[in-house]
This record gives structure tokens, sequence and C-alpha cells, in this order.
């Protein structure tokens, strides 16, 4: 029996415009999905999953697709991750029929913005691997997982969620080119809402955008330079300057519509508060909002806004995936 576990992310700054090949610096913070993986002497699937932020399930499968007796769309989404990482599992240690047992359990909410299913892939291929005999390096580890999230995603999702969730500590990541990045210990508050977006469909709704609209792919683009402004700001380790481009960041991910008013509202909190700058961070829609705020005053008046389920602190996590 092995146990990895592997941390979630936040945007600093590039969600979204990343898809189009523009850079991105998701930083990964700590909060971790766990997954422990056993060999069965079948050729069975079995996975648990436990606080998901749903109520736990189990589902038990053989060949095809898992028959999940669940309502919920992010139950049978976590399910997908699971499955294509097994398959991934499978093929990483030449065992097409090995039968496993998985059982996932996060801290990461699903869906919501903190990079859960990047971390739940991670752990799992680690774990999974492991369990099977084989042991990959980081980069196959991230490659894998990748694939997992393009398969997932219909083809639509970027390197950069398991690129840091593999690799752990601040990342940037622009197309295939991906490496770690120096950062200073940034001052992350996190605002929840309880929600969250379906990544699918806002990456679509911004490929639409983008066709549809030259102004769009202009913001897209515009996304892009205000990243190579950021990590200059992340180099000099200008806190203040991070957060005036972290506000412009959210103005642009809302002018492609991928914020909701939940996320705006923390978002307005946040700044009221005297954070350094506020945004939505992954595919937004509903989720989380990040800040930076060296003080208390951010996290106590998220906690006090109505749109704003949980509001705590975040530290850079160094370390990606392990074997606990
Ligand atoms: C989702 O966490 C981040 C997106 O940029 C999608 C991706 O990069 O695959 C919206």
């Amino acid at each position: 029996m092995v146990t990895a576990s592997a941390p979630g992310k936040v945007y600093l700054f590039g969600e979204h415009a990343v898809v189009y090949g523009e850079p991105a610096v998701p930083c990964a913070i700590d909060l971790r999905a766990r997954v422990t993986a056993e060999e069965r002497s079948d050729d069975r699937l079995v996975v648990h999953a436990r606080d998901l932020k749903l109520d736990g399930f189990t589902v038990e499968y053989g060949e095809g697709s898992p028959d999940v007796d669940a309502e919920d769309a992010l139950v049978r989404a976590a399910v997908g991750y699971v499955d294509e990482s097994v398959a991934q599992v499978r093929d990483a240690a030449g065992r097409p029929g090995a039968g496993l047992e998985i059982t996932v359990e996060s801290d990461v909410p699903l869906g919501a913005g903190l990079g859960s299913s990047a971390a739940v892939s991670v752990a799992a291929i680690e774990a999974g691997t492991r369990a099977l005999g084989t042991e990959l390096d980081r980069e196959e580890v991230a490659d894998r997982a990748y694939r997992v999230e393009h398969a997932v995603q219909d083809g639509q999702a970027s390197r950069s969620d398991t690129f840091c969730s593999t690799m752990g500590g601040a990342v940037r990541v622009e197309g295939d080119d991906t490496r770690r990045l120096d950062a200073p210990d940034l001052p992350f508050v996190v605002g929840y809402d309880g929600g969250a977006g379906d990544t699918g469909e806002l990456v679509a709704k911004v490929r639409a955008l983008r066709e549809d609209y030259g102004f769009a792919a202009d913001t897209v683009a515009a996304i892009g330079d205000l990243v190579r402004e950021g990590e200059r700001a992340l180099a000099e380790g200008d806190v203040e300057e991070l957060g005036r481009l972290m506000n412009f960041n959210h103005g642009l991910l809302s002018a492609v519509g991928v914020s909701s008013r939940s996320l705006d509202g923390m978002v307005w909190a946040a700044r009221g508060a005297g954070a350094h700058g506020a945004k939505l961070t992954g595919a937004g829609g509903g989720g989380c909002i990040v800040a930076l705020d060296p003080t208390d005053a951010t996290e106590r008046a998220l906690s006090l806004t109505p749109q704003c389920e949980r509001a705590f602190r975040a530290e850079l996590d160094a370390e990606g995936v392990r074997v606990e």
C-alpha cells in the first residue's frame, strides 16, 4: 500500500490565457490531496473518495467506464480524473489489466480554483505506479497528469496546474516550457464562496469569445503581457506591484466572462480591507479568490462578507508530490 500527496495551488497570474500559449504563474499552497493505492489480486478498480467537500462515495468497476451512482456533476468529474489517472498508471507500469484499490482524501475543495483535479491526478499517478512496482521521475508524473487533464477536459488544458502540483513552489508555464521560479514568501489569503465552476465549460466559453471577437483575443494576449510584467515584480519581491497586477488580471478575467457576483464581491471586500491586490483564481465561475495581505485585515473582512463561506491564509508550499 502506498500513499502519496500533492498540493493544490493558486494562480498569481495567467489562468485561461495559458491555454492559448501565454505564460502563467501558479503557486503551490499548503492544502493537499492524498491518494492511497494498493494492488488487488483481481483486475478490478475500486475507488473510495472522502472529504472532497461532498459526502464520501465509493465506486467499483471492472471494464469500461465507472458506474457512478451520483447526480453531482462534480462527483462524476472527480471520478473521471481518477479513472484517467489509473489508465496512465497502468500504461506507465506496463500492466494494462492491473487491479487497484484507490482511496482519495483531499483538503482541496473540488472545482473551486485551487487545483483539486491536478492534485488528485498527480498523487494518484505517484501512488498508483509505486503500488504496481514502478517509480516515475517527476517530469513524467507531471506529463502523465497533464494527459489526464487533457483527456477529461476535452483537450482543453494547459500543463500549468499539473506541473505546479508535481513540482511545488512557484512555477512558470508557457506552452510546453515549464520551470520552477524563485519566489519570496507571499502573504496569500484565500476566500471561498462554497461553490465551484466547471473548468471545461469555462475554458470553452473563453475559446468561443476569442474566436468571435478580436478584442477578446487581445484581452487574452494582454493577460500574457501582464504575466511577463508580474514575473519581474515576483523576482524583485515587489508585493505591492504584484497586487496591482493581480487587480488588473482580475479585471481582464472579468472581461472574458469567467468571474461571478460572489467572486467579485470577495475581491472587492479584500481590496476594501487594504489588500495589495485580489483576483479570482483558477477557472472561475465560482470558488475562490486569492489576495495578498500581510495583515489580518483581509481574512477578517472576507470572513464577514456574505458571499464568503470560508477565509483562510495559505502558505506557499515548496514541496510538490511526495510519498507519505
Ligand atoms: C484551471 O485551473 C486553469 C485554466 O487555465 C485551465 C488550464 O490551464 O488547463 C483555466
